[in-house]
């Protein structure tokens, strides 16, 4: 098994271009077989999660090739709609096939999705808003039947704004006869590239960014070439590192509007902000205060993604901070993680209280989960001595050779195996 070692104690300067966002090519890959043409996935970023479906994709019969950065994939001869638990176990999209698969071949049969270990990740909301369409749903064995023979057109109201439940409702409905529309669907900025997707194809997708979004059927996709937007949880993990590290680092290749709720805070914590165009440039130059209350929440609100990489922060910032975990209920694994190397952090169910240190000292920890391995590395980079890190398989899930990124900028990161 590979593990990180750090020499901590550098400052971080330099430029760094942000690659395509995990969470939009995951919804985008997965809606790729509803397509009868060729599509064509430019910087197609190879995060292992982006690799398991790819693997599903070619398990329904897609034909799916990389070429440099491009990923090629002809769905024409997909055939299948039953996907194996090899597969889903290991990655949460798995369960945003449903959608592809009961818009193109009416029927699904997929086993439980799997994912990172940050709660009990139910799938109530995306059963409950495909069977409001008649699909007839039964979960049996660990796997869940779908039969969308007599699927409808009509109305979906989440009880949650679910990212993954409004990106599979809108792939169900892009064949139906009819208009759909969801209500207190989630805003995400990577269901505004799956709808640009969808309609590129030639869908009807419209209001995504908003919480109501409407889906007029059409009879087919045809094929497109289409370049994902970039992660913007890639972009706030850098965008802390450096806050911590101190430093002046600038991002390329970012959407600042997907960042705000973070730019916002990190402001606050005395960091020097400037945005232009594409381009956020952040300098920190001391110590930084305490943030002192920060609350996840559905997007546009502080991304429940960016929680362990800012609770890292705020153990070595001047003061106290609350952070409250609204999203996942078991979020909040770093802590122990994070104490073992000298952070002051009393976690109270969804409420983590931390005040903050002069600094950490490294440490042998172990990832327990791909954002708080991203935190881990930010704790090992600010904290005195060296720090080992276990498990790093979590972090390549969303992060490509991460080491890479960080050690351009100054950081000094050793993948072992
Ligand atoms: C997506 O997960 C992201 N994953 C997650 O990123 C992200 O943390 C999450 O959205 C929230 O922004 C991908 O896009 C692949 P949800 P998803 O459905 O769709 C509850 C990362 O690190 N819920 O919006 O699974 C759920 O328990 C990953 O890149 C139900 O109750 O998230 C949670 O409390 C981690 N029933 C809340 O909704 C359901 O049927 C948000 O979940 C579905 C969800």
């Amino acid at each position: 098994m590979e593990t990180f070692l750090i020499k901590g104690g550098t400052a971080l300067n330099g430029v760094v271009k942000i690659p395509t966002a995990k969470n939009a090519l995951l919804p985008i890959l997965a809606c790729s077989i509803m397509c009868d043409g060729v599509v064509v996935i430019n910087d197609c970023s190879r995060y292992t999660d982006v690799n398991y479906m790819v693997k599903i994709l070619t398990e329904l019969g897609a034909k799916c090739s990389f070429e440099n950065d491009c990923l090629i994939i002809d769905s024409s001869c997909a055939d299948k709609f039953f996907i194996s638990e090899e597969y889903t176990k290991k990655v949460r999209s798995s369960i945003f096939m449903l959608g592809p698969l009961i818009a193109r071949f009416k029927h699904a049969k997929v086993a439980y999705p799997g994912g990172c270990n940050i709660g009990t990740r139910p799938i109530d909301l995306h059963i409950k808003g495909l069977q409001s369409l008649n699909v007839k749903i039964e979960e049996k064995h660990g796997y869940i039947f779908c039969d969308a023979t007599n699927i409808l057109s009509g109305e979906v109201h989440l009880d949650f704004p679910s990212v993954g439940a409004t990106e599979n409702i809108i792939m169900a409905s892009v064949f139906s006869k009819g208009t759909t529309t969801i209500y207190n669907a989630a805003k995400e900025p990577e269901i505004e590239d799956l709808q640009n997707f969808i309609n590129a194809m030639g869908g009807k997708v419209c209001g995504a960014g908003t919480s109501t979004i409407t889906i007029e059927g059409v009879k087919k996709l045809h094929g497109i070439t289409y370049t994902p937007i970039s992660d913007r949880i890639i972009t706030g993990t850098y965008l802390i590192a450096c806050a911590a590290a101190s430093g002046k680092v600038c991002l390329t290749n970012t959407n600042p509007n997907h960042n705000t709720a973070l730019i916002s805070k990190l402001k606050q914590s005395g960091c020097k902000i400037q945005i232009k165009n594409d381009k956020i440039t952040l300098e920190a130059t001391h110590r930084l205060k305490s943030i002192s209350k920060i609350e996840t929440l559905p997007y546009p609100g502080f991304p429940t993604d960016l929680q362990s990489q800012i609770l890292t922060l705020q153990t070595i910032s001047k003061g106290t901070s609350v952070i409250i975990e609204n999203l996942f209920e078991t979020r909040f694994k770093i802590y122990t993680e994070l104490t073992k190397m000298g952070a002051d952090i009393i976690i109270k169910d969804r409420m983590a209280l931390i005040n903050g240190v002069k600094a950490l000292y490294g440490a042998n920890v172990t990832a327990p989960d791909l954002r708080s391995g991203a935190g881990l590395i930010i704790a090992g980079i600010c904290a005195e001595g060296y720090t080992t890190i276990n498990d790093i398989y979590h972090i390549d899930r969303g992060y490509l050779k991460i080491e890479n990124d960080l050690n351009l900028l100054g950081a000094d990161i050793k993948r072992l195996s």
